[in-house]
């Protein structure tokens, strides 16, 4: 792997290059945050609402982060590596344990990495398997513990999907690695936020640019059979943007593909983040 640009602790290296204690936290326990940051023209989407949200997985850890710094970071890694188009991905670890242990020494230093990747945002049509959310109660926090989203999806992958729509007891959470929003009857309908879900800034931009628009978007508690009545059903993430569903496999739907309100949902996101 030649020339994947990347920060560990602030210093600038070759991915290759960087190497890891075992006992970082992050390894033994997953003990860490992240953040996915798209950027389109060498130009973050959203940069802040990242860097806040950063910021507040930070603080729901007590995670200690001098944000400023890892703003400036984040920005050196999008303009070194060149790329028109792609996403940075930062980690920030509570730090390295002297010997491991659940209860953190309170002295541990953060421990921040960083790399950048080339990306084009592409349509994509998605085949998706609707399954149980097996996840933790703290889905708001945007935590590297991610081994329900993992077991779950690497579930779906083997059976030919590509994504998952997770229900607790039959209600909508979202999508592994996305979030979820479907379409009837002229309206724009998605899980309202909670603790059971991420607070997804694509999503969080779309119902802003879509509600502008004059499109009606409704946030709330929607169970599994509202996506049989749906129209539309979509997923939106920093590096999907918006993907549309085009079948859910272990679930009976009326999907109209290129529905005329997904793609209207879809241009105007286009034209607001990537034109
Ligand atoms: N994931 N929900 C989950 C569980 C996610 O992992 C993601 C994104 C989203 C969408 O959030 P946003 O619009 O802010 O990207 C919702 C990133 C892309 C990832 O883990 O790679």
């Amino acid at each position: 792997m030649e020339n994947v640009h990347a920060v560990f602790n602030g210093t600038f290296d070759n991915l290759e290059n960087i190497k890891i204690s075992p006992l970082s936290r992050a390894y033994t326990f997953s003990d860490s945050v992240y953040e996915v940051i798209p950027f389109h023209n060498a130009k973050g989407i959203a940069f802040d609402r990242h860097i806040k949200r950063l910021q507040k997985s930070c603080n729901s850890l007590s995670i200690l982060a001098n944000i400023d710094l890892i703003s400036k970071e984040i920005i050196e890694l999008i303009n070194k590596s060149k790329f028109k188009d792609g996403y940075v991905y930062y980690q920030v670890s509570r730090g390295v344990d002297q010997i491991r242990s659940h209860m953190f020494n309170a002295d541990i230093s953060t421990e921040t990495f960083g790399y950048v990747v080339e990306h084009t945002f592409e349509a994509q049509s998605l085949k998706v398997m609707l399954c149980e959310d097996v996840r933790w109660q703290r889905c708001d926090i945007k935590s590297t513990s991610l081994l329900g989203n993992i077991m779950s999806m690497n579930n779906a992958k083997n059976s030919g999907c590509d994504e998952v729509i997770m229900h607790k007891d039959r209600v909508i959470t979202e999508g592994g690695a996305s979030n979820v929003f479907f379409a009837s009857n002229d309206c724009v309908y998605t899980p309202n936020l909670s603790k059971n879900i991420l607070p997804g800034i694509t999503r969080e931009l779309l119902i802003e640019k879509i509600k502008a628009s004059g499109i009606n978007v409704q946030e709330g508690s929607f169970k599994i059979d509202d996506l049989t009545d749906a129209k539309s059903i979509w997923l939106t993430s920093s590096t999907k943007g918006l993907a549309q569903v085009i079948e859910i496999t272990n679930q009976e739907t009326n999907i109209v593909v290129d529905h005329p309100l997904f793609l209207e949902c879809e241009k105007i996101f286009k034209n607001n983040f990537l034109s």
